[in-house]
């Protein structure tokens, strides 16, 4: 893994070992924001509070006597792609990388809250982890819509690929909100707190926001003209090649990834002339709500040379990659078509 941070651990994969549709753990990016809890599961307890009827303390034991529901989902931190956008930001400056695909399982967010009866002021779902701040730094606490709390997707994952949670990942239970910015899937949850409002802490505003309408790159922008971010765009990555990768002339297989949040993707096309000309990808995977597919193209380029390779993703509701990214000062959402240059030698 590339190490973003390791006082508050942050790990990157590297994006040529992509090649299997569900990412194994010790491939999935880390993103933690403050240190690393320890947890002491006999006294490790769920709360649910807040607008609820009747607010419950659920052990790791309770929450599997829930049914039991697995949703494989991309995970893509909002921050993915920063180090590409021009003029730079500042921030950890994750490439491509930061993005995993898992099954994620356990009891629905939405029956756990209909047992404790959302009353009818509860519009908004708090989510809080054990992780502590230091001095005045802010906890990492962010919310989401009712709505969305309610969807029988959303999960209070115990399970990674068939296994508990790493600690890592948020061991013993983690907010799992598909198809939406990793943020939005707190770790370690030890409070589910029903609230009347959307919350606004630090890491919902400023943090985690993206311009309402489109900025010039190196432009500034209020946290008032930012919306919350929620869904993921479309976007496809080059797992091969790298950019700047030599090859001796004859067959190669371009291959990669490609994702649309709550959506599916489409189709992926793959142009190795500059991008005149685009070719449709074949999918390795099938199309999935909220999980990514892969893909690959064979292509024998006609003549030693550089090229570059483009790849660009349309999904489900007509999204398409853009050529250029949305530049925004905190560099989150890059999801221009991905490209690299490869060098074909005789
Ligand atoms: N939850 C807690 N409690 N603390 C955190 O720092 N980071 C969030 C989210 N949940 C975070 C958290 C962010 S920004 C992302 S992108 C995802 O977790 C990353 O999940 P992962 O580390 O399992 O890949």
């Amino acid at each position: 893994m590339i190490v973003r941070s390791s006082r508050y651990l942050d790990l990157e994969m590297p994006v040529h070992l992509l090649d299997s549709f569900l990412t194994p753990v010790d491939l999935f990016y880390v993103r933690n924001h403050l240190a690393q809890p320890s947890v002491n599961l006999p006294e490790w307890r769920l709360a649910v509070t807040g607008e609820v009827e009747r607010p419950l303390e659920l052990t790791l034991d309770d929450l599997g006597r829930f049914d039991q529901a697995a949703v494989a989902n991309t995970l893509e931190c909002a921050g993915n792609g920063r180090a590409l956008h021009r003029p730079r930001v500042a921030g950890i400056q994750w490439v491509r990388g930061a993005v995993g695909n898992a099954e994620f399982a356990g009891a629905r967010l939405a029956d756990v809250l209909r047992r404790a009866g959302v009353k009818a002021t509860g519009k908004h779902v708090l989510f809080d982890g054990l992780d502590e701040p230091p001095g005045k730094v802010p906890d990492f606490q962010r919310s989401i819509p009712i709505e969305k709390a309610m969807d029988g997707d959303t999960l209070l994952a115990t399970h990674m690929n068939g296994a508990p949670l790493r600690i890592e990942h948020g061991f013993p239970c983690r907010a799992l909100v598909p198809g939406w910015l990793g943020a939005a899937s707190v770790k370690w949850l030890i409070e589910v707190r029903v609230v009347a409002e959307e919350f606004d802490g630090t890491f919902m505003k400023p943090g985690y926001r993206f311009p309402r309408k489109p900025l010039e790159p190196g432009a500034e922008v209020s946290a008032d003209e930012m919306d919350v971010i929620t869904a993921l765009p479309v976007k496809s990555i080059l797992a091969w090649p790298a950019d700047g990768a030599h090859v001796r002339k004859g067959p190669l297989r371009i291959r990669g990834a490609a994702w649309a949040g709550e959506e599916s993707v489409a189709r992926v096309d793959v142009s190795v002339d500059g991008g005149q000309s685009w070719k449709p990808v074949r999918m390795t995977t099938g199309p999935a709500r909220y999980a990514w597919c892969l893909w690959e193209y064979e292509w024998t380029p006609p003549e030693a040379g550089v090229f570059t390779v483009r790849s660009r993703a349309t999904d489900s509701s007509g999204r398409t990659q853009p050529m250029e990214p949305a530049w925004n000062p905190p560099g989150y959402l890059y999801n221009a078509v991905d490209r690299a240059r490869l060098y074909v030698e005789a």
